[in-house]
């Protein structure tokens, strides 16, 4: 049986993604080389779905090393996870955002030309879009500067991919998120931050379990109607289940490349996600207001009626079940 293999397969989005695929039935083989997360997230995996998933501790940038996985196993779709994405990290160490995510690709390019694989999966990222004023945002908004190395690696991805498949007969997808949060329902597998969180919710989640002080809304003085930003957040087991659907569309169409927005299609502010938390978790979060974050967008949250319509998905899960799981896992760290 032919088998899709998962880059980053252990990570935040991976590891959901990989239980949504073994619950479809698909055999996955994971390539991760645990830089943002733990070998034993296989066997949280094994326990949700009750099927074992073959790991390999592999750098997606050792070519050598991943084309001995394509020689060991049957891989005919590709799942591609495995980056770098914290943006702030990514202004301090732009080569390695660069080598990793840009050569990264390309060594998994070179196994995916070699091998004849039928489909890939690409992570994108709304950050593509940059510093836009316009939301809701279709697919179709022209793609113009990077807000950082981060937006630059997945811009060069979108572009590379863009080129590859003109020439080769793997059919492509880009999948550009917005803002994943939450967790499993089993609480079993999440998003694990190592240091300092510097996404919003982790940074909540590990404020109301005492282990930072206080939250800092960065700005209360946008142009909007609470002041704070407002951004798309997207349930990640909504997310990963956009990831089955886009492996079985590229197998069924003729189309070479194409891309989707993954959102909620609603745009909600940073104060009401926190007041959102605080209200389902019945607490208290030590909050307060700072300046502005220096790149932030001061508002964006996708049109994903082309997800809906071509891939046949939408979100079912609300912000309240977001926030909800989100406490939950970290109650479990
Ligand atoms: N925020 C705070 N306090 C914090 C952390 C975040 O107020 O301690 C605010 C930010 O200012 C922003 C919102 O919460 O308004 C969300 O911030 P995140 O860092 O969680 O997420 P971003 O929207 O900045 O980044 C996300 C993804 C990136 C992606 C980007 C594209 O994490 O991968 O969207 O816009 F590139």
């Amino acid at each position: 049986m032919s088998k899709i293999l998962v880059t980053g397969g252990l990570g935040y989005i991976g590891s959901h993604s990989v239980v949504e695929l073994q619950e479809t039935g698909t055999e996955v083989v994971v390539v991760d080389n645990l830089v943002n997360t733990t070998a034993s997230v296989a066997q949280r995996i094994e326990k949700i779905t009750g099927k074992p998933v073959t790991v390999y501790n592999v750098d997606v940038c050792d070519t050598k090393a991943l084309e001995e996985v394509f020689i060991k196993e049957d891989i005919s779709d590709v799942i591609h996870f495995a980056a770098f994405k914290a943006v702030g990290e990514s202004v301090d160490k732009p080569v390695e955002y660069y080598h990793n995510n840009v050569s990264g690709l390309i060594s998994l390019l070179h196994c995916v030309k070699k091998f004849n694989v039928s489909s890939l999966v690409f992570s994108s990222s709304c950050t593509v879009y940059g510093d836009t004023k316009e939301s809701p945002i279709t697919e179709i908004h022209p793609i113009v500067e990077a807000i950082s190395p981060y937006g630059t690696t997945k811009i060069l991805g979108e572009e590379i991919l863009t080129d590859f498949a003109k020439f080769c007969d793997t059919k492509i997808v880009c999948l550009r998120y917005f803002n994943p949060v939450g967790a499993h329902k089993s609480a079993l597998i999440g998003e694990l931050p190592l240091g300092v969180p510097s996404n919003l919710i982790p940074y909540v989640t590990q404020t109301a379990a005492g282990i930072r002080e206080q939250l800092t809304i960065f700005g209360n003085d946008y142009n909007t109607p609470d002041g704070t930003n407002i951004r798309d957040f997207i349930h990640v087991v909504d997310l990963a289940k956009a990831h089955v659907k886009a492996i079985d569309y590229a197998n069924a169409n003729s189309i070479s490349l194409d891309v989707f927005n993954l959102g909620t299609g609603i745009g909600q502010s940073v104060k009401e996600v926190v007041e959102t938390f605080e209200r389902v978790n019945d607490l208290t979060l030590n909050y307060t207001y700072g300046p502005r974050r220096q790149g932030d967008v001061e508002q964006i949250w996708a049109d994903a009626s082309k997800a809906k319509h071509v891939l046949g998905w939408e979100t079912e899960i609300t912000l309240d079940e977001m926030m909800r799981s989100a406490w939950a896992w970290q109650q479990t760290l």
